[in-house]
């Protein structure tokens, strides 16, 4: 795809997956606008853009937690004249943590950021796009979209409704001159865990710049999805199509839980079957 004189909108552009974006289109040469809530990393990142790539980078920042944040971003974009040709979703986080034990408010601002906002910029911006015949949306899923998550239920549902998203559009806009593409990247290399926790990480990170270089690789062909991270994200995403559904949230259950909610589960299934919590024990509940 040509980026040359396009303006993409980047959300969640203040670090990570999302500041690598932003690179890696001013590196192919397309204008940019940077969102995200932190305002002075930001500012940092337009002046270099600009300054590297002789791009123009605008800064809007958003809270795209908030009620119509999308409705507002757009809003202020129309004032300032700026045209988006290609749209980046990205902005998102996850939390690792039991659905009882989590804050329910994180949970909700969980559902707007990665789904809300996502729906309603692509929403936004789409139809621009379809009257050029011309543009395309990216939008950050995960390979947490292909099976449940357990331990991050919320976040693991938030990424397989923007994978379900994505693929839609993707047929709806076939045979257009917009490319829609939805990128599922493993464990990278960003901030992510500070907020998600470390108990989040599934194999080996892998630094962000391979998942933009994929990402951008698929939308040159086109591609529905794209998941990246090798053969072990090849077999994690593709393995749940065909095992029964109740098996592979089983299985995703043992790879996820802590191992103190594993001692946990298995005094628990103790008491209810008169058996005592021992290493045996727990092996045996885990093999439940
Ligand atoms: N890292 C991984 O292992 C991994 C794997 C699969 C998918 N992903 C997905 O990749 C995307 C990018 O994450 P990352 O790994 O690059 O993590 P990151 O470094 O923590 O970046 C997250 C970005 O989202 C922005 N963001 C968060 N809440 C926001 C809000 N309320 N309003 C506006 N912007 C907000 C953050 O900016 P501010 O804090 O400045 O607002 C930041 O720029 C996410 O959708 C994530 O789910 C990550």
């Amino acid at each position: 795809m040509n980026y040359k004189g396009q303006r993409a909108l980047v959300t969640g552009a203040s670090s990570g997956i999302g500041a690598v974006f932003a690179r890696e289109l001013a590196r192919r040469g397309a204008d940019l606008v940077l969102v995200a809530r932190s305002a002075d990393k930001l500012a940092a990142l337009a002046d270099e853009l600009s300054a590297s790539f002789g791009v123009a980078a605008d800064v809007a920042v958003a809270d795209l937690a908030a009620p119509s944040a999308a409705d507002g971003l757009a809003a202020d974009l129309r004032s300032r004249d700026l045209q988006i040709d290609i749209l980046v979703n990205n902005a998102g986080f996850g939390l690792f943590a039991q659905l009882d034990q989590a804050d329910a408010a994180v949970l909700a601002d969980m559902i707007r950021v990665n789904v809300a906002a996502l729906v309603d910029l692509t929403r936004l911006y789409l139809p621009g796009m379809l009257d050029r015949d011309r543009g395309a949306v990216i939008n950050v899923a995960s390979t947490a979209a292909f099976q449940p998550v357990p331990y991050m239920a919320v976040y693991g549902a938030t990424k397989a409704f923007v994978l379900s998203f994505t693929e839609a559009l993707w047929a709806e806009t076939r045979g257009t001159g917009v490319r829609v593409t939805a990128i599922c990247p493993g464990s990278t290399e960003t901030s992510f865990f500070d907020i998600a926790g470390e108990n989040a990480q599934v194999g080996q990170r892998i630094p962000p710049q391979r998942v933009v270089h994929a990402a951008l690789r698929a939308v040159d062909r086109r591609a529905s999805t794209t998941v990246t991270g090798g053969a072990g994200n090849w077999l994690l995403t593709n393995a749940p199509r065909l095992a029964p559904r109740q098996f592979v949230a089983r299985m995703a259950a043992r790879t996820m839980r802590p191992a103190k909610s594993r001692e946990h589960v298995s005094q628990k299934r103790g008491q209810h079957t008169g058996l005592q919590a021992s290493p045996e024990n727990t092996k045996q509940a885990l093999r439940d």
